[in-house]
C-alpha cells in the first residue's frame, strides 16, 4: 500500500484514535491468567494486539471479538495456560513477544516463539538474561539474543533485577514472570518507562510495591478479572497532533486520549516549542485519560534528552517532523534504543526526512534537526515501520508538493483508520492499494 499525501490547507475537528496499544496487549495477557472473564472495551483491532490475540488462543485461552471495538478473554489463572501446539507467532510486535516471553518463562511446558523480520533482528538478551536468572529455559538465535525463541519454564524463583534499559517491555516481562516465581521480584530501571503493567496488575488484585524506580510483585496472587475500557492512544494521537502543529490555521481536538503521565512526553515537548495545546483530563484513572486539543503555530526548536526519552519513545519519528518545521535547532540525545525498533528510526528519520529536504544530522544516541528549511514533497519509504509511514504522511500535509509514502501498510500495525482521521479533519490523502 501507499499513501500520497497533498499539502493541507487547513485541518479542524474532533476526532478519536482507537484504543492504546500497550494497555491492550495488557488487558488481554494479564486477563489471561486471571480468573473469571475479562470484558475490554475500546480495544485496539491492529496487527500487533492481534498477534498476542492469537498467540493466547494458542496457549488454550478462550477468547471472543474483537467486535466493535469488545473482546472478551475467559481467563484461566495463573496455571491454566496449555502447551501450544504449533510456533507462536509474534508478527511485528515487540510487545507481544517481549510480555509472552515473561508469562512463557513461568510455565511448566514448551513452547516456541518467532516473529516477521524485522522482529527477528531486534534484541530479546534483555529479556531472557533476566528470565534465565529466574530459572526458566531459554535458547535462542546468536546466543540467546534472535527469536525464534524456545523456553522450558516453571520452578521460577524471584530476582531483584537492575535493568541497564527504561523498557518497559523489559520491567513488565520480569513482573509477569515474578507472579509465577516464590517470593517478591523486584525490577529497578534507570528512569521510569510506561507503567501500564504495575497499574494493571494492581487493578487485577496482584500486590504490586513502587518505590521510586523499583516496583516490586509478590509471587502466586489470585488475579480477579475486571472490566477494562482502553483509553485512546497518545501515540496514534501524536501524528494528529503534530499535523496540526504544522498546517496553517489548524485546530485539532483528540477526544478520549489516554494521559497516563509516563507517556505524555509529547505533549511537554511539543509545548516547549511553543505549541498552542489545552489538556482537558476527564478522568484520573486508574489510566487517566481526557481531550487534547491542538492550534497551529509557530515552533521553535528545542532539547530532548534523559528522563523524557522513555516518556516519549515512540513519539519521536513524529516529533523529527515537528523540528524539521520549527525554527532553529532540535536536539535529540539519549535515544540509541531507537535504533532497535520496528526500524532503525534514528536512521530511518534522518534519511527520509533529508530526501524531503530537511537538514538532518544523525547522532549515535539521537538527531540534530536545523528546521525551517522548506519541505518538498517526493517519494519516501517507510521500512515496513508503522511510525514511520505515520510521521512522514504527517510531514507532506506541510509540504509543497505531492508526497509519497510506500510500502505503508504496516500503518495498520497501530493504527487503523490514520487516513480516514486526517481525511476527517479535511485532509487530502490517498491509498493506493498495489498489485
Ligand atoms: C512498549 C514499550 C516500548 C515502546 C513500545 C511499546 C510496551 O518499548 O516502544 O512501542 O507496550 O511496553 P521498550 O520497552 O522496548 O522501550
Amino acid at each position: 500500500m501507499r499513501l500520497r499525501v497533498k499539502p493541507a490547507r487547513t485541518l479542524q475537528g474532533e476526532v478519536e484514535v482507537p484504543g492504546d496499544k500497550s494497555i491492550s496487549h495488557r488487558a488481554l495477557m494479564i486477563g489471561a491468567i486471571a480468573e473469571g472473564e475479562t470484558v475490554i472495551e475500546n480495544f485496539l483491532a491492529g496487527e500487533d494486539c492481534l498477534a498476542t490475540l492469537a498467540c493466547l488462543r494458542a496457549l488454550g485461552v478462550g477468547i471472543t471479538g474483537p467486535e466493535a471495538g469488545r473482546v472478551r478473554v475467559k481467563g484461566r489463572g495463573l496455571h491454566g495456560l496449555t502447551e501450544p501446539a504449533d510456533i507462536l507467532d509474534a508478527k511485528n510486535s515487540g510487545t507481544t513477544m517481549r510480555l509472552l516471553l515473561g508469562i512463557l518463562a513461568g510455565q511448566p511446558f514448551f513452547s516456541v516463539i518467532t516473529g516477521d523480520a524485522s522482529l527477528r533482528r531486534r534484541p530479546m538478551g534483555r529479556v531472557v538474561r533476566p528470565l534465565r536468572a529466574m530459572g526458566a529455559q531459554i535458547m535462542a538465535r546468536a546466543g540467546g539474543e534472535l527469536a525464534p525463541l524456545a523456553v522450558s519454564g516453571g520452578g521460577l524463583k524471584s530476582i531483584e533485577f537492575a535493568s541497564p534499559v527504561a523498557s518497559a517491555q523489559v520491567k513488565s516481562a520480569v513482573l509477569l514472570a515474578g507472579l509465577y516465581a516464590a517470593g517478591e521480584t523486584v525490577v529497578t530501571e534507570p528512569a521510569l518507562s510506561r507503567d501500564h503493567t504495575e497499574r494493571m496488575l494492581a487493578l487485577f488484585g496482584a500486590p504490586v510495591r513502587r518505590d521510586g524506580l523499583s516496583v516490586a510483585v509478590r509471587g502466586g496472587p489470585v488475579l480477579k478479572a475486571v472490566p477494562v475500557r482502553v483509553p485512546g492512544d497518545i501515540s496514534s494521537a501524536a501524528f494528529l497532533l503534530v499535523a496540526a502543529c504544522i498546517v496553517p490555521d489548524a485546530a485539532v481536538t483528540v477526544k478520549g486520549v489516554g494521559l497516563n503521565p509516563t507517556r505524555t512526553g509529547i505533549l511537554d515537548v511539543l509545548q516547549a516549542m511553543g505549541a498552542r495545546i489545552e489538556v482537558k483530563v476527564r478522568d484520573a484513572g486508574p489510566e487517566p485519560w481526557g481531550d487534547v486539543t491542538v492550534y497551529s503555530g509557530a515552533l521553535r526548536g528545542t532539547e530532548v534528552g534523559g528522563e523524557l526519552i522513555p516518556r516519549l519513545i515512540d513519539e519521536i519519528p513524529v516529533l523529527t517532523v515537528a523540528a524539521a518545521y520549527a525554527a532553529g535547532e532540535t536536539v535529540i540525545r539519549d535515544a540509541a534504543e531507537l535504533k532497535y525498533k520496528e526500524s532503525n528510526r534514528l536512521r530511518t528519520m534522518a534519511v527520509e526526512l533529508a530526501r524531503l529536504g530537511a537538514d538532518v544530522e544523525e547522532l549515535p544516541d539521537g538527531l540534530v534537526i536545523r528546521g525551517g528549511k522548506p519541505l518538498k514533497g517526493t517519494m519516501v519509504e517507510s521500512y515496513g515501520d508503522h511510525r514511520v509511514a505515520m510521521a512522514l504522511a504527517v510531514a507532506g500535509l506541510a509540504a509543497a508538493g505531492e508526497t509519497v509514502v510506500q510500502d505503508a501498510g504496516a500503518i495498520n500495525v497501530s493504527f487503523p483508520g490514520f487516513v480516514a482521521a486526517l481525511t476527517r479533519l479535511g485532509a487530502a490523502v490517498d491509498t493506493e492499494i498495489l498489485a
